[in-house]
C-alpha cells in the first residue's frame, strides 16, 4: 500500500517544526526518515500513525485520505525504541493481545499468532514472560505484536537503539528479512546512516523540518545534494577541503593541494571539495619529499582494522583527512607520501553548501 504525504507541515505553538513536507513511498516499500535530533522525524511518524494530528496538508494511504482518521481507523503497526511488552503476560498473550481486543476467536487468534511467531522466529519462545527473554528477542516480540494484525503500514521508530551492537546487526537484517517477506510498506526512522543504507530502498534525509534529499542509499552516497547529505553518510566521514577551481583544477594554496577535475568545471573563486576516505590514492613513501610539489601529506595516525587500515594524513596547512586504504606495511606513522583522487571522484560544492556541478 503506497502513501503520500502532501504538503504536511506541523507546528506546536508557533514554532513550526515540519515545514510543507512531500513524500510518496511505494507499496511494499521500506523508506528511512534519517536526520540529526530534532529534525522532525518521530513527528513525521506520529503524524503519519495519527497520533498527532496536523496543522497542514494530507497523508493518504492508497487513495483513501486518512488526515483525519484516529490511529485505530488507519490500520498501522507501531513499533517504537521501547518494546512496551506487558509484563505480566506471556510472548502469546502479548502477540495475541490486539487480537483479542478485536474479539477475533481462538481458534483463528492461535493460527496468527503461530503464523507470525514463525515469520519472526520467536516460536519456541512463545510460553516465556518478557523478562527471561533478550532484547533482540523482545524487539522481536514487539515486531510480531505490531505485525499480527496484518496492518498495511509498519512505522518503526528508532526500534535497534536499545540493542547492543551485535544484536543490532542481526536485527537489522531480521527486520528487512520480515519486511520483504511480508511485503508490507514500512518507514523506520533512525539517525544511524549504517542502519537507514543498510535496511532501506530509498532515504529520505531530514535537516530542521525539511526533506533535504530522497534517494536510493547508492545515489545519495554518491550524488548527494550538499555537503550536509555528503557529510551524514559514510564512516569515516567525507573530508573537506576549500580553495579555488582554476583551470581545471581543484586548489588550495594553504594546504598545497591541487587535483585535477574532469572537464567541465568552471573557474570559482570558491570552491569546497569532498574527500571520501575509499577514493584517496596513495603513492609511496619518499624522502625527502619535493615541499615545492603539490598533494604531499605526512602519515600523522596509523588505525589497524585488519582487512584495511585507516591513514590519517596531515596537509600542509594542518588539516587532517582520513583515508581507507588495503594494509601498507610500508607506511609508518611520519611518512611523507604523495596522494591524489581520481576526478571522477571528487565531489564539488559551492559555499553555500550546494553541489557544485560541471556545465554539460
Ligand atoms: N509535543 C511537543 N511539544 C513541543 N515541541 C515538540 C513536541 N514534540 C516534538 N517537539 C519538537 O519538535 C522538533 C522535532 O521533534 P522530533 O521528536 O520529531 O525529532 P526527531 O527527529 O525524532 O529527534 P530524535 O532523533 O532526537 O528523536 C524538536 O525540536 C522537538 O523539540
Ligand atoms: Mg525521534
Amino acid at each position: 500500500m503506497g502513501i503520500q504525504i502532501s504538503n504536511f507541515t506541523k507546528a506546536f505553538g508557533d514554532t513550526v517544526v515540519i515545514d510543507n513536507m512531500n513524500l510518496d513511498i511505494g507499496s511494499g516499500e521500506m523508506i528511512a526518515l534519517l536526520g540529526p535530533s530534532g529534525c522532525g522525524k518521530s513527528t513525521t511518524l506520529f503524524a503519519v500513525s495519527g497520533i498527532h494530528n496536523i496543522n497542514q496538508g494530507r497523508i493518504v494511504f492508497a487513495g483513501r485520505d486518512v488526515t483525519k482518521l484516529p490511529p485505530q481507523e488507519r490500520n498501522v503497526g507501531v513499533i517504537f525504541q521501547s518494546y512496551a511488552l506487558y509484563p505480566h503476560m506471556t510472548v502469546a498473550e502479548n502477540i495475541s493481545f490486539p487480537l483479542m481486543v478485536r474479539k477475533e476467536s481462538k481458534a483463528e487468534i492461535k493460527r496468527k499468532v503461530d503464523d507470525i511467531a514463525k515469520l519472526v522466529r520467536i516460536d519456541n519462545l512463545l510460553h516465556r514472560k518478557p523478562a527471561e527473554l533478550s532484547g533482540g528477542q523482545q524487539q522481536r516480540v514487539s515486531l510480531a505484536r505490531a505485525m499480527v494484525r496484518d496492518p498495511d503500514v509498519l512505522l518503526l521508530d528508532e526500534p535497534l537503539a536499545n540493542l547492543d551492537s551485535a544484536l543490532r546487526l542481526e536485527m537489522r537484517s531480521e527486520i528487512r528479512r520480515i519486511q520483504q517477506a511480508s511485503g508490507i510498506t514500512a518507514i523506520l526512522v533512525t539517525h544511524d546512516q549504517v542502519e537507514a543504507m543498510s535496511m532501506c530502498d530509498r532515504i529520505a534525509i531530514m535537516n530542521g523540518g525539511k526533506i533535504v534529499q530522497v534517494d536510493t542509499p547508492y545515489e545519495m552516497y554518491n550524488n548527494p545534494v550538499n555537503d550536509f547529505v555528503a557529510s551524514f553518510l559514510g564512516n569515516p566521514p567525507i573530508a573537506f577541503l576549500t580553495g579555488a577551481i582554476t583551470s581545471g583544477c581543484f586548489v588550495s594554496s594553504e594546504a598545497n593541494v591541487c587535483l585535477p577535475l574532469s572537464v567541465g568545471y568552471e573557474d570559482q573563486s570558491f570552491a569546497k571539495i569532498g574527500l571520501r576516505p575509499e577514493h584517496v590514492v596513495l603513492g609511496n613513501p619518499v624522502e625527502p619529499c619535493g615541499d615545492n610539489e603539490v598533494n604531499w601529506a605526512q602519515v600523522c595516525f596509523i588505525e589497524v582494522q585488519g582487512r584495511e587500515n585507516l591513514y590519517d594524513l596531515r596537509l600542509a596547512d594542518g588539516s587532517v583527512i582520513r583515508t581507507i586504504q588495503p594494509v601498507r606495511s610500508d607506511l609508518k606513522l611520519g611518512d611523507k607520501v604523495q596522494w591524489s583522487v581520481k576526478d571522477k571522484d571528487l565531489l564539488l560544492f559551492q559555499q553555500d553548501g550546494a553541489r557544485l556541478y560541471e556545465t554539460p
